[in-house]
C-alpha cells in the first residue's frame, strides 16, 4: 500500500496516516518530523530547513526531495509506506514520480482530508506534540493521560513553533498557492479520495477502511 497524504495544514493527515499505518501495517514517512529532528540535531540541512518551518514557509525542494529519496531507499518501505507531508510542490510531485518509477511503483490512493480554515486555526492552537518521538495530542479532543506528558514516551509535550495564529494562516496561504495544485494532478490521475478532517477520530478507522479497501 503507497499513500500519499494531501491537505491543509492541521487537516488531520498526521493523525489520519498513523491510522492508515496501523490498519495496513506500513511506516508512515513525516517530511515535518524528519526536518524538525535535523534542526534539533543541529545538521546544516536541519538549521537551514528551521528557518523556512518558523516562518511558514516551504522548505526548498532540493534539501526534501533528498530526504525523501533517502527514506524510501531503506528496507522498511519496501511492502509500503504512508507519505505524510509530501510532496508539497510540483517540483516534489515529480521528483515522487521519479523515485517511483525507477522502482517501477505506483501509489494507490492520495487521501485528501478537508477541513476550514478557522477550524484549523483554533484546532492547532491547542495541538501539543511530543518533541521526543512525534507524537501528537489535542488538549480537548485528544489529550494525553498526564497533563502535557507523552503517554507514549514520557517526554515532555511542547507547542511546534509554527502553531502560532500568524504562521498557521500563512502556512495555509502557501498551503493553496504551491499545494492544492497538486490535488488537480492527482485527481487526473483518479487517485484521491476525499476524507473530512473533521470526522470523528473513533470513526477513523472504518472510514479509511471503506476509502482505501
Ligand atoms: P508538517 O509538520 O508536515 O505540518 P503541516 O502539513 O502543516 O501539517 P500539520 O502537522 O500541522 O497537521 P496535520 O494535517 O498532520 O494535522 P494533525 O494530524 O497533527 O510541516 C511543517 C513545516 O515543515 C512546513 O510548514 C514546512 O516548512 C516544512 N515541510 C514539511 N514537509 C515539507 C515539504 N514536503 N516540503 C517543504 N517543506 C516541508 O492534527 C492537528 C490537530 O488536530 C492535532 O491536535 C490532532 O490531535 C487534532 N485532530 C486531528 N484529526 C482530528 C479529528 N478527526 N478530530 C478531532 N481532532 C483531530
Amino acid at each position: 500500500m503507497r499513500v500519499v497524504m494531501l491537505g491543509p495544514p492541521g487537516s488531520g493527515k498526521g493523525t489520519q496516516a498513523h491510522i492508515i499505518s496501523e490498519l495496513y501495517g506500513v511506516p508512515v514517512v513525516t517530511t515535518g518530523d524528519m526536518l524538525r529532528d535535523a534542526a534539533a540535531r543541529g545538521t546544516g540541512e536541519g538549521l537551514t530547513a528551521k528557518k523556512y518551518m518558523d516562518r511558514g514557509e516551504l522548505v526548498p525542494d532540493e534539501i526534501v526531495n533528498a530526504v525523501v529519496r533517502e527514506r524510501l531507499s531503506r528496507p522498511d518501505v519496501e511492502r509500503g509506506f504512508i507519505l505524510d507531508g509530501f510532496p508539497r510542490s510540483k517540483a516534489q510531485a515529480e521528483a515522487l514520480d521519479r523515485i517511483l518509477e525507477e522502482r517501477r511503483l505506483r501509489l494507490d490512493h492520495v487521501v485528501h482530508v478537508t477541513l476550514g480554515d478557522e477550524e484549523i486555526v483554533g484546532r492547532l492552537s491547542k495541538r501539543r506534540s511530543c518533541p521526543r518521538c512525534g507524537a501528537v495530542y489535542h488538549l480537548e479532543s485528544k489529550p494525553p493521560r498526564r497533563s502535557l506528558i507523552c503517554d507514549e514516551c514520557g517526554a515532555r509535550l511542547v507547542q511546534r513553533d509554527d502553531d502560532r495564529p500568524e504562521v498557521i494562516r500563512h502556512r495555509l496561504e502557501v498551503y493553496r498557492e504551491k499545494t492544492r495544485p497538486l490535488l488537480d494532478r492527482y485527481a487526473g490521475m483518479g487517485l484521491i479520495r476525499e476524507v473530512p478532517g473533521d470526522t470523528p477520530l473513533e470513526d477513523l478507522p472504518r472510514t479509511l477502511k471503506s476509502y482505501l479497501g
